[in-house]
């Protein structure tokens, strides 16, 4: 797939076979440089990072927040920083993370994050949520009125498999479904799953680890304003920043 201005390149190299990039604390990539979180996103944009965002190292094995501007000011870890460890958070799962504080949870299911303005690329959206017992499936999605503009839906049993089907609804229609059988949820356990809006496609990681991208079908990206969020989980936070 495209991948012209890419972090991949930073992050995976390319050819962007599953779970390859985004290396994490979970032992699926070493954290050296260009991992993440340990080093995250270093030198992919070079001098264009809000002061103190991302910078090079951050404790291994931490969540770093996303640079969320005006989230929990004057506290340490505050816009743009690394948390530190063990720092409180919403379900005590994520130490560190850093949600804006408008969507830190728990929060109802299903919920609709707004995105003013749209999403552009360098747009990191992070959530953080349980999966349920019993779970079925659960949702994203990225909307432009009653269009879907990225459907990201894992599904627990579909036929006794497990799936990650992709999609774009347009005046009521489903497309053509992009299909992934890497599954990194499970049922019963926390995840953070983080949608990186770059020029060509969505790139999805979850649990630090790359999962898939999806190429932009709707390019008008400025009007994809809303981000749904829903099935069974419990949701602790939902933010989004620029990286
Ligand atoms: C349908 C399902 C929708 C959506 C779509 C994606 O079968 O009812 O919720 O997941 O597939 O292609």
């Amino acid at each position: 797939m495209a991948d012209g201005f890419s972090l991949n390149d930073a992050l995976s190299g390319s050819g962007h076979p599953p779970n390859q990039g985004w290396p994490g604390p979970w032992g699926n990539q070493p954290a050296g440089p260009g991992g993440y979180p340990g080093a995250a996103y270093p030198g992919a944009y070079p001098g264009h990072a809000p002061a103190g965002a991302y910078p090079g190292q951050a404790p291994p094995g931490a969540y770093p927040g996303p640079g969320a501007h005006g989230a929990y000011p004057g506290q340490p870890g505050g816009p743009g920083a690394y948390p530190s460890p063990g720092q409180p958070s919403g379900a005590g799962a994520y130490p560190g993370a850093s949600p804006y504080s408008a969507s830190a949870g728990p929060l109802p299911v299903p919920y609709d994050l707004p995105l003013p303005g749209g999403v552009m690329p360098r747009m990191l959206i992070t959530i953080l949520g349980t999966v349920k017992p019993n779970a079925n499936r659960l949702a994203l999605d990225f909307k432009r009125g009653n269009d879907v503009a990225f459907h990201f839906n894992p599904r627990f049993n579909e036929n006794n498999r497990r799936v990650i089907v992709c999609n774009t609804k347009v005046d009521n229609n489903w497309g053509r479904e992009e299909r992934q059988t890497t599954f990194p949820f499970e049922i019963g356990k926390p995840f953070k799953i983080q949608v990186l809006v770059e020029p060509d496609h969505f790139k999805v990681a979850v649990n630090d680890a790359h999962l898939l991208q999806y190429n932009h079908r709707m390019k008008n990206l400025k009007e994809i304003n809303k981000l749904g969020i829903s099935g069974d989980i419990h949701l602790t936070s939902a933010s989004h920043a620029m990286i």
